[in-house]
């Protein structure tokens, strides 16, 4: 078998906001149907690279490719989950998610419950927004993105505002809808374990301007099993990666 086809392309991709350089010279190749994890300092320009990657921000210089062809605006095909769920409370769960479909799109009843059953909630499909947990509404919003049948989902630290617990369910969820559903996946987090757990490859992204300062693969056992060794070696890696030439006085005992 050749090798896999590549869904993302970035090739020495530059972003500055006026004078200031938020991203430096990013090279990354993402294989279609893979899970990549990206990590990262707060402000190092994490959410730039992803809006970027879906069409909502502007590069400066460089080139970012998905399935081959230049990023020039946002496209269904690549879909978009927030730290924040952005479900319109006035509308209900099901009506939030049909909003999101494209104009013309058939049988939007029978994706609606297709996509509320992979996230577990096809009975709240007539609750609103305000009646739902935390969990609840990101599970909604993750519908959403996927309702579009997107080839590439990215997700913007999807978890960061649950609890713990929470999040491990969900992290477990979001995992089971990747093998199912054989989505390219590339998920911002500041969970080192999120991150091992879920990514086969992370990426650790060095302080403003962000570099790759790192690409560290994830053997496939931490994929299931988060305690054991296997699993605290990979995670012991990126955490001194992730400090690594840091100045944060707080992080010495490493
Ligand atoms: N539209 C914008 N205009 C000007 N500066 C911006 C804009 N968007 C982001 N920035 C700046 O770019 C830098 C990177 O921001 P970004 O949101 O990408 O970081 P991040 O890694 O996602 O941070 P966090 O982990 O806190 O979410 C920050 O210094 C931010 O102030
Ligand atoms: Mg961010």
């Amino acid at each position: 078998m050749g090798e896999k086809e590549t869904a993302v392309k970035i090739s020495n991709l530059n972003k500055y906001f006026a004078d200031l350089q938020v991203l430096s010279d990013i090279s990354l190749d993402v294989k279609k149907g893979e899970f990549i994890s990206v990590i990262g300092v707060s402000g190092c320009g994490k959410s730039t690279l992803i809006r970027i990657i879906g069409g909502l921000e502007t590069l400066t210089d460089g080139e970012v490719l998905v399935n081959g062809e230049t990023v020039k605006k946002p496209s269904r095909k690549v879909g978009f989950v927030f730290q924040d769920h952005r479900l319109l409370p006035w509308l209900t769960v099901e009506d939030n998610i049909k909003l999101a479909l494209e104009k013309g799109t058939k049988d939007t009843d029978e994706i609606v419950d297709k996509y509320l059953k992979l996230v577990g909630l096809e009975s709240f499909k007539k609750a609103y927004p305000t009646q739902l947990s935390g969990g609840m509404a990101q599970r909604v919003a993750i519908a959403r993105a996927l309702a579009n049948q997107p080839d590439i989902l990215l997700l913007d630290e999807p978890f960061g505002a649950l609890d713990a617990i929470t999040r491990i369910s969900m992290q477990q969820e979001l995992q089971k809808i990747w093998k199912k559903e054989n989505i390219t996946m590339i998920l911002i987090t500041h969970d080192i374990a999120e991150a091992v757990f879920l990514g086969e490859r992370v990426v650790v992204m060095s302080s403003r301007p962000g570099r790759v300062k790192d690409i560290i693969p994830v053997d496939a056992v931490c994929h299931y099993q988060r305690t054991g060794s296997d699993f605290a070696r990979t995670r012991d890696r990126i955490y001194q990666e992730f400090f690594r030439d840091e100045e944060m006085p707080f992080a010495y005992n490493i």
